[in-house]
């Protein structure tokens, strides 16, 4: 997975990705980074990359030109990337992508809201271009002209795109084969079916006089599965009622989840 982003804090997006999960994964190889600073695609003597509202406003917005070139730069330089993989008998996959238009994704709270199965379907890509505005927005044209996918990674208003650009990349990053140690795709994870995830414990069995649910500690695996399935229910049912909606249940569950609500 390789993530290129465009943007105006470069080493924001530097400095958060290459630590913890996603740092191992970078030196491991498994994702690359690619910031591109749009300031460096100002024209203006003074590196300005903002300008007044047409139609008044108190906020500036961003100019469509180093938007525009900041892009085409990075276009190109996936294209020669591909190209190098090709000259070095890269799989046909690769080669085939080769002029293949990136999606590019705009973080702004006008977008749609992200979830998991967005993180699902972009891991699925080999290439994704991540573009931060900041101010009060960038220039509509040059967005009509590039961005392929608006997300929002909640309702509230952050001051640029570079914290929701690296949420993604972390939700995303953790999808890629070998970016976590365990095998993610085979343990229950919250969202899976719908579902928040069960409560999980660890050493020692009584901590300050609680103890751990004595299911876990029986060793009977149908029983402790029947548990966490319970609880996750329970769990969605009390704190996200909008996800249980889409929830699938087999009878039992179904029961269990009335004898609780009633
Ligand atoms: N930019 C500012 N706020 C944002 C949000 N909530 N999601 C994505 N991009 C943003």
């Amino acid at each position: 997975m390789n993530f290129y982003v465009l943007t105006l804090f470069p080493d924001m997006i530097e400095q958060g990705l290459n630590t913890s999960i996603t740092g191992r994964a970078l030196e491991k190889g498994l994702l690359t980074l690619k910031t591109v600073d749009i300031r460096d695609f100002s024209e203006d003597k003074h590196k300005r990359v903002d300008d007044y509202s047409y139609g008044g406003g108190a906020g500036m917005i961003m100019a469509p030109g180093p938007v525009y070139r900041a892009h085409q730069y990075v276009e190109q330089y996936i294209n020669a990337r591909k190209r190098a993989a090709e000259n070095t008998g890269a799989g046909i996959e690769e080669v085939q992508s080769i002029n293949k238009k990136t999606r590019v994704i705009y973080l702004t709270p006008q977008g749609n809201v992200f979830n998991q199965s967005m993180a699902l379907k972009f891991a699925g890509e080999e290439d994704l271009i991540f573009l931060c505005g900041h101010y009060e927005g960038i220039d509509e044209r040059v967005l009509e002209m590039i961005v392929t996918d608006c997300v929002s990674i909640g309702d509230y208003v952050l001051t640029g795109g570079e914290l929701p650009a690296m949420v993604m990349m972390d939700a995303i990053a953790r999808l890629v084969p070998g970016v976590l140690n365990n095998d993610a795709s085979a343990e229950f994870e919250s969202f899976q079916d719908n579902l928040l995830e069960y409560p999980q414990y660890t050493r020692p069995e009584v901590f300050m006089g609680k103890a751990v649910p004595e299911v876990l500690l029986s060793g009977h695996h149908a029983k402790i599965e029947e548990w966490r399935k319970e609880q996750s229910i329970l769990r969605t049912a009390k704190t996200r009622p909008d996800l249980l909606e889409k929830a699938e249940l087999t009878k039992e569950e179904l029961k269990f989840l009335r004898d609780y609500l009633e």
